[in-house]
């Protein structure tokens, strides 16, 4: 391990505490929370990331104060019901050798939802309205600032009774503190508003009250952004000023980037893809100049190598790894034994975001045995080994083989296709998208080593399947184009489907309308493509917007290139039909029609339908017959690798 990666490995301390090594999990909510407390479900998942060797775990923002319940299901750190369940977690990962740091906050203006329903007051240093969420705040009235600062102080002290090994004060990212320290959201003449000394108050109060309530051996933390990228927010030299202001009285500063109030500033909080790896580290190399207190830095950072990179050159001593733990609690352990089967996390955003966004458990598309800890964790072996043959490689049949094979079956899986991978090679074709093949890299990979026999370019049939013998059979044969029924496309139009354009197989002329059923990826993707290719783009959607259906972050700065290129979006649309080279489009809600005149081609992305045909032609094979994946119906990788975990655990 030390030889590989030496600085990523070797011990650092944090006050008075020794992490084992630099890899941290920064606080992330799971939603595995129930009415504001940790479940079995968080203590399992947390404790598997501890067992995968990271070194620091910092649990999940924690309320301070009543008033903090942005979600309907954060943690509450309010009073002593947090103690038990937060005790469990922090046990199941000293267990494991890990460090346990508890995240406390206040979200002020940013409230992203009620407990019931109805909408919260939200509460801010002034009446400054936040775009993202749409509220406009009431400003804080000195008695409730006063309750806030010491809610920091108890719920520190709460869960440092529950074995907490130190505290992070989350001023990063648009929250409560940052809003203080921001004058464009402060707009205060108090003693806590006015000149940046004044606006700092909040925090420096925040913090030596902990401190009193603490002792000087317990590790305080500060997460906040470096630039908040939002006009509101605060920039760098505000944000390096205050560490510099406060770092006597804390122990680490944690460094990230983006806002929650405003849409360019949130896709910063959990970066997509679309940025580059460790984009943060310039910045955290700043602070490290000027500060004497360890540095951690958050963001894309999602391998080893690039981590070793970090540490090694001094930018930060410690590495926030928090997606790559998500997709692979084992990193750390593979990195040290064999780092070439981590499971590198592609930034989709779609099941660790994407599920928070939507009030769901925390889970991974590449390793959907995240938050299902209690249910899949362990893989358990099988005493009656079975012939298994798994028809198709796209994500699926892949993820059923790994399972089945390391569960000890004879797997086989055939692909028709000369590559693995499916409708994922398609999908790492769109601008900006190529990471998204590393699911197939790191299915096939994981296949492969459990022991699956794989063979590609074979289409097999149902007499094979017959003469197999084989006990079970998976068939993940995935999907196909939908043509779109109903809409009357005449043979005069130009048209082409979404996959053909993808592949390079049909020329497209030099106005295109994208008559995108979905709201997907596919439609917000190929505009952009044909847009840099120079053509004159209308992305027709069904949904409300372009890329309705897609995780938050992702669909934000896809909207942003679109709308920098020119592409015309046209919303509540639905493909009516199409003669020559005119398109027919309906109004969705007032089925008026939308009429464009001068389309040279129309693409469809419409949809997938299931390749199912083997399945009928299976009826009556004497041994098990399951089906994984887009051939049940189409929907997404997500639910194809899911599908395939359960199809490996049915045999
Ligand atoms: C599901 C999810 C929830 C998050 N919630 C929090 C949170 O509670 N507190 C916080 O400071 N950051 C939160 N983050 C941001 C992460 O701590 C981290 O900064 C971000 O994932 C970028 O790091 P990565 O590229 O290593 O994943 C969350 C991230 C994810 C994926
Ligand atoms: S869902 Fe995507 S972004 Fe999230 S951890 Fe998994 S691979 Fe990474």
């Amino acid at each position: 391990m030390a030889k590989t990666f030496p600085t990523l490995f070797s011990p650092a301390r944090i006050n008075t505490v020794t992490v084992k090594n630099r890899i941290v999990s920064t606080g992330h909510d799971t939603t595995l929370i129930h009415r504001g407390r940790v479940t079995d479900d968080l203590v399992a998942y947390q404790e598997s990331r501890a067992a995968g060797g990271a070194g620091l775990i910092v649990t999940q923002v924690a309320g301070v104060h009543e008033t903090a319940r942005y979600t309907s299901h954060i943690l509450m750190a309010v009073d002593d019901s947090v103690i038990e369940g937060y005790s469990k977690l922090t046990a199941a990962c000293h267990r494991h050798g890990a460090k346990v740091f508890a995240q406390l906050f206040h979200p002020g203006r940013e409230i992203m939802e009620g407990q019931d329903g109805t909408v919260p007051v939200a509460y801010a240093p002034s009446v400054s309205p936040s775009e993202r969420f749409h509220t406009i705040p009431r400003a804080l009235p000195l008695i409730m600032i006063e309750e806030i600062i010491e809610g920091y102080a108890q719920a520190a002290i709460r869960l440092s009774s529950a074995g907490a090994d130190g505290v992070e004060i989350v001023a990063s990212h648009g929250y409560l503190p940052a809003q203080f320290l921001s004058a464009a959201v402060n707009r205060r003449s108090d003693t806590y508003g006015g000149n940046e000394e004044n606006r700092r108050r909040f925090l420096e109060e925040v913090i030596d009250r902990i401190r009193n309530a603490t002792n000087a051996d317990f590790p305080i933390g500060l997460r906040i952004s470096g630039d908040e990228h939002d006009p509101e927010g605060m920039g760098a030299e505000v944000s390096l000023r205050t560490i510099e202001a406060v770092q006597h009285n804390i122990d680490y500063v944690s460094v990230v980037a983006g806002s929650s109030a405003s849409l360019g500033g949130a896709a910063h909080i959990v970066p997509p893809m679309a940025m580059e790896n460790a984009y943060v580290a310039p910045f955290a190399a700043i602070v490290k100049s000027k500060v004497s207190i360890p540095v951690m830095v958050t963001g894309r950072i999602n391998q080893p190598q690039t981590a070793e990179e970090v540490v090694q050159s001094g930018q930060a001593d410690f590495c926030g790894m928090t997606r790559s733990l998500i997709c692979d609690p084992e990193m750390p352990n593979k990195a040290a034994s064999d780092p070439e089967n981590i499971r590198a996390c592609i930034g989709c955003n779609q099941a660790c975001i994407g599920h928070f966004h939507k009030g769901y458990p925390i889970s991974c598309i590449q390793h959907p045995e995240t938050g299902r800890e209690l249910t899949y964790g362990r893989v358990t072996t099988t005493s009656s080994p079975k012939k298994v043959i798994v028809v198709g490689g796209g994500p699926a049949g892949l993820k059923a083989a790994a399972i089945a094979a390391e569960r000890g079956h004879i797997v086989e899986l055939f692909e028709a296709a000369p590559q693995l991978g499916g409708q994922a090679l398609l999908a790492q074709l769109l601008p900006g998208r190529s990471e998204f093949g590393g699911i197939v890299t790191n299915l096939s990979h994981e296949a492969k080593r459990a022991g699956a026999k794989i063979s590609t370019g074979i289409t097999v049939d149902v007499n094979f399947l017959n003469q197999s013998k084989a006990d079970a059979i998976i068939v993940a044969t995935g999907a196909k184009p939908r043509w779109p029924q109903g809409a009357e496309i005449e043979d005069n139009t130009h048209v082409v489907d979404a996959w053909q354009v993808l592949k390079g197989d049909v020329n497209v002329g030099a106005a295109v309308l994208i008559a995108d059923w979905k709201s997907d990826w596919i439609g917000l993707g190929l505009a952009q493509k044909l847009a840099e290719d120079g053509c004159r783009v209308r992305l027709a959607v069904n949904g409300l917007h372009a890329g309705e259906t897609i995780p938050f972050y992702v669909r934000d700065i896809a909207a942003g290139k679109a709308q920098s290129l020119g592409v015309e979006i046209i919303p509540y649309s639905r493909l009516f039909g199409a003669d020559g080279n005119t398109v027919y489009l309906q109004h969705t809600a007032n089925q008026e029609p939308i009429v464009f005149e001068d389309i040279d081609t129309l693409v469809l992305s419409q949809g997938h339908e299931p390749e199912d045909g083997l399945v009928d032609q299976l009826s009556g094979y004497p041994g098990q017959v399951l089906m994984a994946g887009d051939c049940l119906a189409a929907r997404t990788a997500e639910e194809a690798v899911l599908e395939g975990l359960k199809a490996g655990w049915a045999v």
